[in-house]
């Protein structure tokens, strides 16, 4: 069987209270066999999250959502790839959120690839194709089609494992494609159960603590 990564992202949500609140609800969560989990708060909940979790001993890593493209330094307001190691495992580089409304392209986005990688940490590399472009050194890519996000419709199962195949094909080095848009926890196994296709990356869904629960579940 292969091994799952289930990636929240909370986007622009939650104050500690509510993040608090969230963990109440897994208290008995303990790794599910062959499922990785990866929680992604904003930069604000870092801190809290990641003492949550090592706190009550649960078996979720931690990720943020993005990064600096500039190491350390007289960059105000910028986070850089060294500082979120204090919390996090991953990182998510590329969203097409950030693509559209930050306007980062190619060169920002591998630039903060490079960072991320130069600190240890692992990239997740947001794509809405198969022909976008994958700098070196990823090894996870999320497969995002644009009109999937936050609207309720999914891609289908099957053209996500083929743009999945067809990443990895034209990818060396990208072991893991995670399929993102509309997912929920009763569509979450139908993709997840696609060949090509390694994992999850939950938005909206992933907000509510039971819905997230169930997904990671059914994953
Ligand atoms: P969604 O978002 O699950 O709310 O569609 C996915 C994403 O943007 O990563």
């Amino acid at each position: 069987m292969k091994d799952l990564l289930i990636v929240a992202n909370w986007k622009e949500n939650k104050t500690k209270k509510q993040a608090l609140e969230y963990f109440e609800d897994f208290t008995q969560y303990s790794k599910i066999e062959g499922k990785e989990v990866v929680i992604c708060p904003p930069f604000t909940l870092l801190d809290l999250v990641s003492s949550e979790v090592s706190d009550k001993a649960l078996l979720f890593k931690i990720g943020s959502q993005d990064v600096s493209r500039f190491s350390e330094g007289a960059y105000t307001g910028e986070i850089a790839a060294s500082q979120i190691r204090e919390f996090a495992e991953f990182v998510l580089i590329g969203h097409s959120e950030r693509r559209s409304n930050f306007s980062e392209g190619n060169s920002i986005l591998f630039q903060k690839v490079k960072e991320v990688l130069k600190a240890g940490l692992a990239p997740v590399y947001c794509v809405s194709d198969s022909i976008t472009e994958i700098p070196q050194g990823v090894n996870i890519v999320a497969y995002e089609p644009l009109d999937a996000i936050g609207t309720g419709r999914p891609d289908t199962t099957e053209n996500a494992s083929r743009i999945a195949e067809e990443i990895k094909e034209k990818n060396e080095g990208v072991n893991k494609v995670l399929y993102g848009g509309s997912v929920n926890s009763n569509n979450v196994n139908s993709f997840t159960s696609m060949p090509h296709i390694d994992g999850v990356l939950v938005g909206g869904a992933s907000l509510d603590s039971s819905e997230f629960l169930k997904i990671i579940e059914n994953a």
